[in-house]
């Protein structure tokens, strides 16, 4: 037999099998399809789904023309008809356009999003193996927002990667989608800086990455110990976030930057590197959790609406966080120019139908002293009938925190003090006391938190009532 025949149709089984094994899904697909041609017509699978579409069973016509789709991926004919059988109700596509109404779809879309495929555990442990401030669900959120819901056409973003467990989990998101082309990319953004206060906490990353666990990343040979000697002596993450993500199969497709929100109009003129989007980007998909002050969430919306267009969809991290009332009273002040499309865990993702404008963003006032306390009272009054509807009880509790550290943060601490004990009273959040790293479970430890330090300031400092 000549060297190049191609190998025979059980040959590629086995081949198929072993490049499974080993984890080269791709490899392996590739040769599953070829052995699965043989034997199967796309053509054959074409026509069972047109009868079994005139007999009325159209999900299992769809669930044909995909396994057609399948093995003979572009097939014209199965294309064309996918798309006029259109997506079943439950499809992604249909549940981000709203096809269980506004309460079902992004709850439902969120689950199913922020669910772990079955059986790939080494998938799994390979997101989960950058310590992240997001839940693994969450993570997988990314991952299948980069998988079902990207074009797989256009570049996506994302500030505040910390080590990137993020931004691993989209860019293995990038990799599973059939659809992307050759040159999206994800531009990530961080100022990797450990000299400011995060989140309330200390100057440090301790607060967000345990020193032990930063001592595993060089334990397992991920990093090296000289980018974390540069964490340590000079407080720069840089070169262990680059190290952690070279070498990667998703390393073409990611770019790392440095750039600075201001958190307050002094910092514009005395920060380097402020960011902005180069002239001309375009992002389909903004993943954000960098925003950590009024000003700086403002600036970003602004410089952002730019470069997006109909369809972007915003993923805000802390949109459901309790202490950060400026992201949830943004999208408060625009609540009409967006959709929640899905949510898991804190992270909530809003589609702009008409793109992110800069009228939307005029919404917002400079800042929050020019929004008021009466203007903040307006703002959650509408978020909470918004959450309401929406029939997401976290939210409500969230949502009702962020609007008390609100005023705290303009000096009404009595009126925050009074709200936030009324809810630490209230029967339902009793026994939530969990030290879990999700927040449901631990929605009293956040309430008694909130009575102390319902959020921070720009500058990271704790406000305290
Ligand atoms: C809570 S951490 C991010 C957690 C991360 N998304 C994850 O899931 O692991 C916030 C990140 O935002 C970055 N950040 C905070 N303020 C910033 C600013 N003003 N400009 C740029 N980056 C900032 C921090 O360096 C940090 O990496």
């Amino acid at each position: 037999m000549p060297h190049d025949a191609p190998p025979a149709p059980d040959d590629r089984r086995l081949i198929a099998r072993e490049h499974h094994a080993a984890g080269r899904h791709e490899l392996a697909l590739a040769a599953m399809r070829e052995a699965v041609r043989e034997t199967v017509a796309a053509t054959d699978l074409n026509d069972l789904a047109v009868i079994a579409a005139g007999a009325g069973r159209f999900d299992a016509a769809r669930a044909v023309l995909r396994a057609a789709e399948e093995i003979a991926p572009g097939d014209p004919d199965v294309r064309e008809n996918l798309e006029a059988l259109g997506p079943g109700p439950l499809d992604v596509a249909a549940l981000r356009a709203g096809s269980l109404g506004p309460a079902l779809s992004p709850k439902l879309l969120g689950h199913l999003l922020g669910s772990p495929p079955p059986g790939d555990e080494r998938l799994s442990a390979r997101i989960d193996r950058i310590p992240s401030a997001t839940t693994p669900r969450e993570r997988w959120l990314y991952h299948n927002t980069m998988a079902l819901l990207w074009s797989g056409a256009a570049d996506v973003f994302e500030n505040g990667p910390l080590l990137g467990g993020t931004t691993r989990a989209a860019c293995l998101g990038m990799l599973a989608n059939p659809r992307r082309a050759d040159g999206p990319r994800l531009h990530t953004h961080d100022w990797f800086r450990t000299d400011v206060a995060q989140d309330g906490g200390d100057a440090d990353l301790s607060a967000l990455v345990p020193a032990g666990q930063l001592d595993g990343l060089v334990a397992q040979g991920l990093a090296t110990p000289g980018a974390l000697a540069i964490l340590r002596a000079e407080g720069d993450f840089e070169p262990l976030v680059r190290e952690l993500h070279a070498g990667q199969d998703y390393s073409p497709l990611l770019d790392i930057h440095r750039s600075a929100l201001p958190d307050a109009p002094e910092d514009v003129g005395r920060l380097p590197g402020l960011w902005a989007p180069p002239p001309g980007a375009r992002y389909e998909i903004a993943f954000v959790d960098a925003c950590k002050s009024w000003f700086g969430t403002r600036w970003f919306l602004e410089r952002m609406a730019p470069a997006t267009g109909p369809g972007f969809l915003l993923a805000l991290q802390d949109f459901g966080w309790h202490t950060c009332f400026w992201v949830s009273a943004a999208m408060g002040l625009m609540l009409d120019r967006a959709r929640l499309v899905a949510y898991e865990g804190t992270t909530y993702v809003f589609e702009f139908p008409d793109g992110l404008r800069a009228d939307d963003v005029a919404r917002m006032p400079a800042t929050l002293e020019e929004l008021g306390g009466a203007g903040v009272d307006e703002v959650y009054g509408r978020l909470l009938a918004w959450a309401w509807s929406l029939d997401d009880s976290w939210l409500l509790l969230s949502l009702s925190l962020q609007h008390a550290a609100a005023l705290a943060s303009l000096g009404y601490r009595e009126e925050a003090r009074r709200r936030i004990t009324a809810l630490a009273g209230r029967p339902e959040y009793a026994g939530t006391e969990a030290p879990a790293a999700f927040h449901r479970p631990m929605a009293l430890r956040l309430i008694r938190q909130a009575r102390d330090t319902p959020t921070y300031r720009p500058d990271g400092s704790a406000v305290r009532l």
